[in-house]
């Protein structure tokens, strides 16, 4: 099986890579039921990104010199580079996008042209080349839960961002598609992800290394908004799964039923890091900021037989682990683009709450 893997660069995107090709055919990391041994030792991988300041050629850097993955750089809005990228390809998996909340806030357009108009473009392709179609959504196209219950595939969609409402937008394109052009596609949607090679502006990865550094740890509002975590492995299991075993036009919401607040995550990374409490600065909360997040996953659970296997407490000490080992990997690219956002960001909300470093 040959698939397109846009954004591949990425955090998920190049964890997904790992994934396939570590357990393809039964290999090294392969286990029983991995999703990459069942694609078998026929599997080649077409990375197509654009390498925009979230891709990093050095996620993919294990397989350089692997003759099962090539690199096309180049823009999901670029209809050459989408159909070189699609030659031959039997599925493509969409995870190029522009993913961080807080910069839609400061820009939305990048969030519209390649979330929404870069999905277009992946699309017609798609019906032309007649692809099998993965769309890698997220909880967020939801909107806001209150205290209880959940998200259910067919829950109304409220984003309160423009990144959630372009990811919205995406999500009933492809369900168009399905609708209208018969095209084969189906959508994940999943919670927040965590682990190796996340880019140091999402909470996990940004707070473990401003810990690692002594620096201050911005915690938003009253530091109660809840999410939905999940191991990016076993997000990519799924994803995987849904590839293969999905039904033609379905959403399958992806969790392992781990809500965790920003507070209790950063206390965690704290007592991991053996840090003190007094790195925490409450600052002014994200405009529209979405209370809770939970999903249920029943659908994939008991239709495509996937189960998470990683939990919460074990995978966050191994992520910890991994950022202390791969410093100059954050160090690198703390050193680009990310440092001049984050002044302006951070500046601005640390001075309007009075840098304060006390519980509201
Ligand atoms: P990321 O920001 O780490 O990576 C995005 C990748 O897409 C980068 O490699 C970037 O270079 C590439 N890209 C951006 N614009 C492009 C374009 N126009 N053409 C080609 N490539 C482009 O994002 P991520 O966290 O890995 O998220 C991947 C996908 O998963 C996104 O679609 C996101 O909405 C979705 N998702 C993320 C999470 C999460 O917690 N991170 C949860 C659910 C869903
Ligand atoms: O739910 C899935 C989504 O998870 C994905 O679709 C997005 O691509 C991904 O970025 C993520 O969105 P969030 O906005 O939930 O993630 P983020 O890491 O930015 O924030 C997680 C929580 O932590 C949120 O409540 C805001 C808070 N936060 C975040 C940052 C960066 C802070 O309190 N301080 C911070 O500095």
């Amino acid at each position: 099986m040959r698939i397109c893997v846009t954004g591949g660069a990425g955090f998920i995107g190049s964890a997904f890579v790992h994934m396939l090709l570590d357990t393809a055919g039964g290999g090294a990391g392969a286990g029983a039921g991995d999703p990459g041994a069942e694609l078998g030792e026929g599997l080649e991988l077409v990375v197509l990104d654009a390498l925009t300041y979230a891709g990093n050629m050095e996620n993919l850097a294990d397989y350089r010199d692997d003759g099962r993955m090539s690199f096309i750089h180049g823009s999901i809005c670029d209809t050459a580079a989408v159909a070189r990228a699609f030659e031959a390809c039997d599925a493509v998996v969409n995870f190029a996008a522009e993913s961080h909340v807080d910069r839609s806030l400061e820009d939305a357009g990048a969030f519209i042209a390649t979330n929404v108009e870069g999905t277009r473009i992946l699309l017609d392709a798609a019906v032309e080349h007649g692809l099998r179609f993965v769309q890698v959504s997220t909880d967020e196209v939801y909107g806001s839960l209150g205290d209880d219950g959940l998200f259910y595939e067919d829950s109304p969609l409220r984003p309160s961002s423009p990144y959630a409402a372009s990811k919205a937008a995406a999500d009933l394109l492809v369900g168009s598609y399905v609708a209208t052009h018969g095209l084969d596609a189906v959508i994940t949607r999943c919670g927040n992800n965590y682990g190796p090679r996340q880019f140091p502006e999402k909470l996990i990865p940004l707070f473990i290394t401003n810990a690692l550094e002594d620096k201050a740890l911005p915690l938003y509002g009253d530091g109660l908004n809840v999410r939905d975590w999940i191991h990016v492995d076993d997000h990519c299991r799924a994803i995987a799964t849904v590839l293969l075993r999905g039904t033609t036009g379905r959403v399958y919401n992806v969790s392992a039923t781990q809500e965790v607040s920003n507070r209790e995550v950063c206390r965690s990374l704290l007592e991991l890091l053996d840090k003190p409490w007094d790195l925490v600065r409450f600052v002014s909360d994200r405009p529209g900021h979405d209370r809770r997040y939970a999903l249920s996953a029943e659908r994939l659970r008991s239709e495509l037989s996937w189960q998470p296997r990683i939990s919460f407490a074990e995978g966050l000490a191994a992520t910890v682990d991994w950022y202390r080992s791969n410093r100059g990997w954050w160090e690198r690219v703390r050193s680009g683009d990310y440092r001049c956002f984050y002044e302006r960001l951070y500046g601005r909300r640390l001075s309007d709450a009075g840098d304060s470093g006390e519980n509201p």
